[in-house]
């Protein structure tokens, strides 16, 4: 099996292409540093060889309030990558199925987060533009499936989490954050200062769990989006609590900031269609998760240098 990822050295990519690679696919991976694929073009030095499957999972994006931030950029970027990898696989790759990632952001703010409104109503103001362009991923490979009669799969992850995270300073993922800034206080006796009033709620999949559910539900379905949360989700407060007890630090000492940015106040992904698909579904339990994560951290020091 010929697979392409695009996307390949990133959090997601670096486990996807592993487990492709223990199973015996042919990988082909791409960083923005094989291929940036912003620029037509691209991925034209890929044309003859004949793919069975393409993931595609490059995006430029952060988390916290970096889409705030960049919506121009983001704009230019992702609909750049997502327009030539949409091009190039109508040209040039008819024959292979195209997984993409969708984002819980799509999702417009007043309605359930369940596949039939992913196209409906207005995503969130600090995420929009981001969000508008995953939704027009979709929508492309959508058209693409109707006049040419080609196949994809699109999958909406909840916010990941699982050893192997970035540590090049960039914003991270909440769950990421407050991992290292636990572990900043417990090591180096920084405050822990802790954005919103920490009753906001949050869902995680472990990274581990997300791969093996992407690759099943590859074998069972086509030409649809789908959904893969946990079906719950918690309080910042009582991923801090977790992390506090793994940590062993006082979690009494944490301050929370009302006055920053905080996102969402509750974000969970409706997973009915997941469980008719899967009705068995069990996910790593979340304090096994949560150690593995932080265990990860210290061996990284990915919680960084003191200042
Ligand atoms: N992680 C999550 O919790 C989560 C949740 C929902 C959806 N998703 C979606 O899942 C996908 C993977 O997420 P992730 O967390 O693995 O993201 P990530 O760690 O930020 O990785 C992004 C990947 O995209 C590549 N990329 C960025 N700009 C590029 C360009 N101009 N040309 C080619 N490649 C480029 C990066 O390459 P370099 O390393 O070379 O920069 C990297 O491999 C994304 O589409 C994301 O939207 C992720």
């Amino acid at each position: 099996m010929k697979v392409l990822v695009t996307g390949a050295t990133g959090f997601m990519g670096t486990g996807l292409c592993k487990t492709l690679g223990d199973q015996g696919y042919d990988i082909t991976a791409l960083g923005s540093r094989e291929c940036d694929l912003t620029s037509e073009g691209s991925l034209s030095f890929l044309s003859a060889t004949k793919f069975d499957q393409i993931f595609h999972l490059a995006a430029w994006t952060q988390a916290g309030d970096f889409c705030l931030h960049h919506p121009g950029e983001q704009w230019m970027i992702n609909q750049n990558i997502n327009t030539n990898v949409l091009c190039w696989w109508q040209k040039e790759q008819p024959q292979a199925k195209l997984i993409f990632m969708g984002t819980s952001c799509s999702y417009p703010t007043n309605l359930q987060l369940e596949e039939t409104n992913y196209l409906d109503g207005i995503p969130t103001e600090s995420l929009f533009t981001y969000a508008m362009t995953k939704r027009m991923l979709l929508v492309g490979a959508m058209a693409l499936a109707k006049q040419y009669k080609m196949r994809y799969l699109c999958l909406v992850p909840s916010t990941l989490y699982g050893p192997g995270y970035h540590t090049d300073g960039r914003q991270m993922h909440f769950i990421f954050d407050l991992v290292r800034k636990i572990l900043r206080a417990h090591l180096y006796g920084e405050e822990v200062v802790l954005w919103g009033d920490g009753y906001q709620t949050r869902e995680l999949v472990y990274l581990d769990d997300f791969i093996k559910v992407m690759l099943l539900l590859n074998s069972k379905s086509e030409n649809e989006i789908i959904n893969i949360g946990a079906g719950r989700e918690f309080t910042i407060r009582s991923f801090a609590d977790i992390i506090c007890d793994i940590v062993g630090f006082d979690s009494n000492k944490i301050r929370y900031d009302t006055d920053r940015y905080v996102g969402a106040k509750s974000k969970c992904l409706d997973i009915k269609k997941l469980k008719k698909i899967m009705p068995n579904l069990v996910y790593t339990d979340l304090k096994v998760g949560m150690e593995e994560l932080i265990a990860w951290f210290i061996k990284s020091q990915a919680y960084g240098k003191k200042i």
